[in-house]
């Protein structure tokens, strides 16, 4: 089963601030909307509790220290290894790593993929992807977009194989 994160990060690697998105990029959000549907996914306990409400059409699973966490149409584990665990028992070829930061940080040594979104600006925040150590991965597409009236920044969709 191939372990694939998907991110989208900003120049200097910000992927979020007080628990919400810092840009709106419908084009990615498209683009993450067509990787992850059908799919399980794997988010740490802040992600989820980001979003109004778990993402329709995929198994979500929920990474969190408290054992008595419960989330309403959420699998929950305790161990990351665990949720790669349950999406091989189903049968999944591939898996997504949602994030953020700290399961970003605990998966990025375990992931075989990387569907990176760079959006091409600085920001401020406080949630960062660890730094992507190149001579382990190998860029098998590089799509580049310029801004447009909908998505304000240039953007790269990006895929990172394990080398
Ligand atoms: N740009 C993107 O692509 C993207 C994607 C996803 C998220 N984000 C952003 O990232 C930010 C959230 O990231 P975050 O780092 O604060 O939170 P997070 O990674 O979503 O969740 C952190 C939580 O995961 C659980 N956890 C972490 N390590 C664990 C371990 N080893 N074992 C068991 N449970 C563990 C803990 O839950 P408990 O505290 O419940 O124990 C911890 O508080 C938000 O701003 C969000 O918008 C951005």
């Amino acid at each position: 089963m191939i372990k694939s994160i998907i991110v989208a990060k900003s120049d200097n690697n910000v992927i979020g601030k007080e628990n919400d998105l810092v840009w709106h990029m419908p084009a990615d959000l498209k683009h993450f909307k067509n990787k992850t549907m059908g799919h399980y996914i794997i988010m740490g306990r802040k992600t989820l509790e980001s979003m109004d409400k778990p993402l329709p059409g995929r198994t979500t699973i929920v990474v969190t220290r408290n054992k008595h966490y419960k989330a309403e149409g959420c699998l929950i584990v305790h161990d990351v290894n665990d949720a790669f665990q349950i999406a091989e028992e189903n049968k999944q070829e591939e898996v997504f790593i949602l994030g953020g930061a700290e399961i970003y940080k605990i998966t990025l040594h375990l992931a075989d993929k990387i569907y990176l979104t760079e959006i091409k600006a600085t920001f401020e925040g406080d949630a960062f992807f660890p730094e992507i150590n190149r001579q382990e991965w190998r860029e098998v597409r590089r799509d580049e977009y310029e801004p447009d009236e909908k998505n304000p920044y240039p953007y790269a969709f990006v895929d990172l194989v394990r080398k």
